[in-house]
């Protein structure tokens, strides 16, 4: 494994159309399009990494599929009056389908879907609250203490915070929203602002590959109905309308941010982070996506098989 991870980033390192950093978070603007990280973990408690590994990013949106799982703990299925669970095949940050759909959006990992998931999780709770019980759980998947997040990267987003802003007080306007829609944005600007490596962030992702379970350190995070739900969501959902496309070339769950991360689960077999900042037209990891599907060329881990 190590071998192929360090063979892909050989490769990648010579790639010259690396995408384009997001720069509509001005604190992202200024990450080198040139990192490149790779980290495979496994059951058995392997960590396999290769380049940028260590070096800590903005997880974004990847930090959904998280909070998604506290809401699910919490709400159980009465998470799905707040949230739909399908495809929407529209932009992460587009109001369009909120208009037909009484506000309600239309999955999870959308930032509609997500504002709206961590307004459920806060259940009348402060946001220092709320912030304290996401960062615990990711603390507690990744066992690593030292994640935390950047508020530098989380006030920037509050100061750019127009079109997240809009989708919330649309929400609201339909009566989806229960919390005051500043505080329900802070807390996801925060949310998205945690920083992590593909180390903390492949570890992190353990508990979906084995049912629910994290093998090596023996313990249940969720269900196995419930991890298996969260995957199925992650393929379907997890890279907006490039969520097709994704499935088509790496036939894994997988979950990007636009700090350039990816997370993907090989049922059975490992938890995957990649890392390059540049983003494709869609806003997702453009070497990520490669990466990644060179790897499931090399390994057969798509879960469509060869
Ligand atoms: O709300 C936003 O726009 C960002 N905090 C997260 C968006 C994101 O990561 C989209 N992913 N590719």
């Amino acid at each position: 494994m190590k071998q192929i991870l360090d063979d892909i980033t050989q490769a990648m390192a010579s790639e010259i159309n690396r995408g384009k950093v997001a720069d509509y978070i001005p604190q992202l603007a200024h990450v080198d399009p040139l990192h490149f990280g790779i980290c495979v973990a496994t059951p058995d408690g392997h960590i396999y990494s290769s380049g940028d590994a260590a070096t800590p990013f903005s997880i974004q949106s990847i930090s959904k599929v998280f909070t998604l799982t506290i809401a699910l703990g919490k709400l159980g299925d009465s998470l799905w009056n707040h949230v739909g669970r399908e495809p929407s095949g529209d932009p992460f940050n587009s109001i369009v389908m909120l208009e037909h759909e009484s506000g309600k959006p239309r999955n999870p990992f959308i930032n509609a879907g997500a504002i709206a998931v961590v307004d459920a999780i806060m259940m009348g709770h402060a946001p220092k609250e709320t912030l304290a019980e996401i960062l615990q759980f990711v603390r507690f998947i990744a066992n690593d203490d030292t994640i935390s997040f950047d508020h530098k990267v989380a006030a920037s987003e509050m100061q750019h915070k127009d079109r997240n802003a809009s989708l919330a007080h649309f929400m609201k306007s339909f009566g989806r929203l229960k919390h005051d829609v500043d505080k329900v944005l802070g807390t996801y600007f925060h949310q998205c602002s945690i920083s992590m490596n593909c180390e903390q962030l492949a570890k992190a992702g353990l508990f979906l590959v084995s049912d629910g379970v994290d093998k090596h350190r023996d313990i249940r995070v969720v269900s196995p109905q419930r991890a298996r739900r969260i995957n199925s969501l992650m393929m379907m959902c997890g890279h907006y309308d490039g969520s097709g496309e994704f499935a088509y070339r790496v036939g894994l769950p997988g979950k990007s941010g636009v700090g350039g991360g990816i997370l993907s689960i090989a049922p059975g077999r490992g938890s995957i982070a990649v890392w390059s900042p540049g983003l494709d037209a869609i806003g997702n990891s453009q070497l990520g996506t490669k990466a990644l599907e060179r790897l499931v060329k090399e390994t057969g881990w798509s879960v469509f098989g060869h």
